[in-house]
């Protein structure tokens, strides 16, 4: 099978790179990614060495090099990541989103329409969050069923990428699938989401910003369970299903702030009161969703598959990974090198091939 990965140079492609190009050795690999500011080769470093792994730097927006990138290798899958994918910015400078979220999307679906035509096995693979789905009160869960609700630019150009995938699959019988998931956390996520940016500031002595009262409260998934769910529904799931993903792990983010204070301060040995005395409460996010919440029951039912790890086991190897790679976060934050990456990576292709 070959495999297009959009976003793989960022948190969850990464992720699934490092974990799949290793073990499915007879596939081949195809990351493509404008390496943005969260997206970083950096991450990918580990299988760079791999012959069936193979990288481009193309942005969905361009039409063109994306029908380049058809033309030499023709996927069977696409599994789509590339987004920008941090509210706080789609609030900050929203057109981006709509270009690369809505844009990109709907290059990417002309072209496996245009590719795809006599093609028998092929499949695209949207990945989405539970974001689309708006917000919750304190109790009930978002099902697959549950009406789409975006409140963000950052989930209304998420829920429009989602409906022109399911009119690709309608309208030109696409064979799709989407998934939508909670929050997700672990290795590789660029610092300036909840998780990493709180790690690094606790580390680094500066202050970590809570957004209101804290009392906001997302289900975590750790991200490996993420990509595993995804492995499940490529290869298992019926054409034009969608699947919800979650951890069934739902925390304030005030408890998520604590949780990380207790399990760094295991490792360092510093009092998890040190690290709390840096929790300083902010100006809330302008439209802030107060509460996700997954039913994963039909991804566990049909496809079998539920979470390897729970919210303790997850945040240990996660707070584990961010103190033994303190230089990657320096590195992913550092302008100088992000500028290096434009410069070295934006006019050449990348491969081991
Ligand atoms: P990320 O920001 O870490 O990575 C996004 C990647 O896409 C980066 O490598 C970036 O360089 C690349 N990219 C951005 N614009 C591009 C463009 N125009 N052309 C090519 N590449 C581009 O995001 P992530 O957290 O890894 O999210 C991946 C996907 O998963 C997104 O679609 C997001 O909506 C979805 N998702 C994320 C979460 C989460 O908690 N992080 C939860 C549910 C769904
Ligand atoms: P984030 O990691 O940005 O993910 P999302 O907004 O997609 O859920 O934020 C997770 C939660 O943490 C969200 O409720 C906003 C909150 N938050 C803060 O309180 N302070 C921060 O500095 C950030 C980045 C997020």
């Amino acid at each position: 099978m070959i495999y297009l990965v959009t976003g793989g140079a960022g948190f969850i492609g990464a992720n699934f790179l490092n974990y799949f190009v290793p073990k499915q050795k007879e596939d081949i690999f195809i990351n493509i990614d404008n390496l943005s500011y969260s997206g970083n080769l950096l991450n990918v470093q580990n299988i760079e060495k791999y012959e069936n792994y193979f990288f481009r730097n193309v942005d969905i927006q361009d039409y063109d090099g994306l029908k380049h990138v058809f033309n030499e290798w023709n996927p069977d899958v696409i599994i789509h990541f590339a987004a920008e994918s941090h509210v706080d910015r789609s609030i900050l400078s929203p057109l981006h989103f709509m270009k690369t979220n809505i844009l990109g999307t709907f290059n990417l679906l002309e072209l496996a329409k245009h590719f795809w035509k006599n093609k028998d096995r092929c499949l695209f693979h949207h990945v989405s969050t539970d974001e689309v789905y708006g917000s919750l009160k304190e109790s009930g869960y978002f099902t697959e069923t549950t009406p789409y609700h975006p409140t963000s630019p950052y989930s209304a150009s998420k829920a429009s990428s989602d409906h022109l995938v399911r009119a690709y699959c309608h309208t030109y019988d696409l064979p799709v699938t989407i998934s939508n998931c909670s929050n997700n956390y672990g290795p590789y996520q660029f610092p300036e989401k909840l998780i990493p940016m709180t790690l690094s500031n606790f580390l680094n002595g500066k202050s970590v910003p809570i957004y209101g009262d804290g009392q906001n409260v997302r289900d975590w998934l750790y991200v490996e369970d993420h990509c595993q769910a995804i492995w499940h529904i490529i290869h298992n799931s019926e054409i034009g299903e969608t699947y919800n993903i979650g951890g069934n792990n739902e925390l304030t983010n005030l408890e998520v702030v604590h949780v990380l204070a207790d399990i760094l301060a295991a490792f360092t040995g510093v009092d998890p009161l040190k690290y709390l005395e840096q929790i300083s409460f902010v100006k809330d996010r302008p439209g802030h969703d107060y509460r996700y919440a997954i039913d994963a029951s039909k991804i566990k039912n049909i496809l079998g598959w539920s979470p390897a790890e729970s919210i303790q086991s997850g945040m240990k190897k996660t707070v584990k990974w961010y103190l033994d790679h303190q230089d990657w976060m320096e590195k992913v934050s550092s302008d100088e090198y992000q500028s290096w990456l434009k410069l070295n990576y934006s006019d050449r292709e990348v491969s081991n091939g």
